[in-house]
């Protein structure tokens, strides 16, 4: 179908699942924001979206004990946004957060995967993510503190800039559907 044809969901949807398979796909970085109960401030970083699937459930990984884990304990109300610079796409969507149980074969099989990659270091520092150096040297150890953690949205708001007039929609989730709201962009 031609990307004028579809709705912004479908032509959202098309672009993320595409990035499962493209690595330079701008989708693969995503800005997530939690809520820091201690402050009340949102906190938001770039992180990997390591996979998404047909119904717009997003993986990610982090080290254990990093503050957006301890965040999401406490509130598992999150929020997530992509652009694509070319496609003039942007993608935003309400999500409840789970950290996804460690005796799970999905855990496990992503938990494998890093096991074998360079980037099992960003899980196995000695020191926890966040932690004042203050002159001591962090050291890698076998013990890995890897969380997957699962988000599954709620809500998605869709906004597409275009030269003849930008589109936007807004998507709520009501009996496993997409109920869909045309919004002035
Ligand atoms: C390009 C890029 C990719 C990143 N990917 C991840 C990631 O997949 N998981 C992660 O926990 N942090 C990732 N980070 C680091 C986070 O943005 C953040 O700095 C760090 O995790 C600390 O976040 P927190 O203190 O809010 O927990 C990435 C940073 C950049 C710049």
């Amino acid at each position: 179908m031609n990307p004028s044809e579809m709705n912004l969901l479908e032509v959202a949807k098309q672009e993320l699942i595409r990035s499962n398979r493209d690595y330079r796909h701008p989708f693969n970085l995503m800005t997530l924001a939690t809520i820091d109960a201690k402050t009340g401030y949102p906190q938001v970083r770039t992180v990997v979206m390591r996979h998404i699937n047909s119904l717009l459930n997003v993986l990610f990984y982090s080290d254990s004990r990093s503050p957006k884990i301890v965040q999401i304990e406490k509130n598992n109300l999150t929020s997530i946004i992509w652009y694509h610079p070319k496609r003039k796409l942007q993608v935003r969507m309400d999500c409840i957060a789970h950290i996804v149980e460690e005796k799970s074969q999905l855990y496990k099989d992503h938990l494998l995967k890093v096991k074998h990659s360079k980037s099992v270091s960003d899980y196995n520092s000695s020191l926890a993510p966040g932690t004042e150096l203050n002159g001591l040297e962090v050291k890698h150890r076998d013990e890995i503190h890897f969380s997957l953690i699962q988000l599954n949205p709620t809500l998605i708001d869709i906004l597409q800039l275009s030269n003849e007039g930008h589109q936007r929609s807004l998507y709520i989730s009501a009996n496993e559907q997409w109920q869909e709201s045309i919004l002035v962009p």
